[in-house]
């Protein structure tokens, strides 16, 4: 087995930041609703693990086909490679989802392709009885969309979100791979001044120095597939000396972290410490009232609080005009806010150069994008 059919999850609304970081990798993308499919060499997977800033997760697709009855999922089960990828020892555990097809009954599709990759297993690693499960985890996922039926096997274990180095959090933190979109969704650059005036645990400053530096996002974690014998352990090694020789640690930034809790600033630095970057990002405790644009061409990259609650309205439309005044003074800054709030543009007293609608979880934020003139 030379190649690998992968496919990159990601958040709606964020495929195509996602296909442009594999298009970065060497690999050629066809996007489809929240997934990203290629296919690539097997190397490819310590690499897809270790620099996917967006991705949630990334796995193997091992067969696609139309299935209408249960019979025609065993047999199209059955009949694909498993022994290629599962050891005779792995676990390998079945989750499904189905979306408009005729099995709809998702625990019986998980328990007859359980049935069928035991079958297969058995027949072709040659064992009796019972699989053992005993070693390494294989995660198989049914996805069945319009009675097309996915089987994959997810490489990343914990999603990518988890880049091991948040430590502490506030009340209502960005995922780190919804951070790091956001900062790839501007033209900021590592040479130029960024602050985060809402940096509550700090992720959005983290993950703009993990890419001003091009550290890769998974250098500091593990991931699933690092125990599979089909993966070479040659191409992890690769992988991590390829991350080791495209980081630039001498790269300065100029990258400032600010909220109006102290406690929030303690927290940040700690996770920027714990992700070792403690020198790289300034950190200070501050109300956004007090923001003073020294100089031109900055980019303000913020998640303020969104006043989800009646009684914070009056609060986070206050918060918004305050920004829009100071951001409204110097129109050579980009300024970049996600927020739920619907009158944004009205508070801010500007409407946005271009919006982005984006899932915060679930909840439907704009991301509001205002160009600086250079
Ligand atoms: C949604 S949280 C930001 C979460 C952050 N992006 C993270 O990943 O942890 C909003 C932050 O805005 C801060 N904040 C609220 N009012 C503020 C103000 N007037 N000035 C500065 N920061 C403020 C809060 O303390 C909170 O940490």
């Amino acid at each position: 087995m030379n190649e690998v059919t992968l496919i990159a999850t990601s958040a709606m609304g964020l495929e195509a930041v996602v296909a442009k970081e594999v298009r970065q990798l060497g690999y050629d993308p066809v996007v489809e609703n929240g997934k990203i499919s290629f296919t690539a060499p097997i190397s490819a997977i310590p690499r897809c693990n270790l620099w996917l800033r967006v991705a949630d997760r990334v796995r193997i697709v091992i067969g696609e086909e139309k299935v209408e009855t249960f019979d025609e999922l065993f047999e199209m089960t059955k009949a694909l490679s498993w022994e290629k990828f599962i050891s005779e020892d792995g676990k390998f555990p079945v989750t499904g989802k189905s979306h408009k097809s005729k099995l709809f009954s998702v625990s019986d599709c998980q328990a007859i392709v359980k049935k069928a990759i035991a079958e297969r297993l058995k027949l072709k690693h040659g064992v009796a009885s019972k699989m053992p499960e005993t070693g390494a985890l294989y995660k198989v996922e049914v996805s069945i969309l319009k009675d097309i039926a996915t089987l994959t096997i997810d490489t990343s274990g914990e999603g990518l979100h988890k880049r091991g180095y948040r430590i502490g959090q506030g009340e209502a933190p960005l995922k780190e791979t919804l951070a790091a979109a956001l900062v790839l969704l501007t033209n900021w650059k590592a040479t130029d001044l960024l602050i985060d005036p809402f940096c509550g645990s700090g992720t959005i400053p983290i993950e703009a120095a993990l890419i001003g530096q091009n550290i890769a996002p998974g250098f500091n974690r593990s991931f699933v597939s690092e125990d599979w014998k089909f993966i070479k352990q040659r191409y992890w090694n690769e992988a991590l000396d390829e991350a080791e020789q495209l980081a630039n640690y001498d790269q300065p930034l100029r990258i400032i972290g600010s909220d109006i809790d102290h406690k929030m600033i303690e927290v940040s630095s700690n996770n920027a410490m714990e992700a070792g970057l403690s020198d790289l990002i300034q950190w200070k405790q501050m109300q956004v009232s007090d923001l003073v644009l020294k100089e031109d061409n900055g980019y303000v990259i913020g998640n303020p609080p969104y006043g989800e609650r009646i009684k914070d309205k009056n609060y986070v439309a206050h918060l918004y005009n305050t920004l829009g005044n100071i951001m409204n003074n110097n129109k050579t800054w980009s300024t970049y806010i996600i927020t739920s709030y619907k009158e944004f543009e009205k508070e801010y007293g500007r409407k946005a150069t271009k919006k982005r609608k984006l899932f915060n979880g679930f909840i439907e934020t704009n991301y509001y994008q205002y160009y600086g003139r250079k």
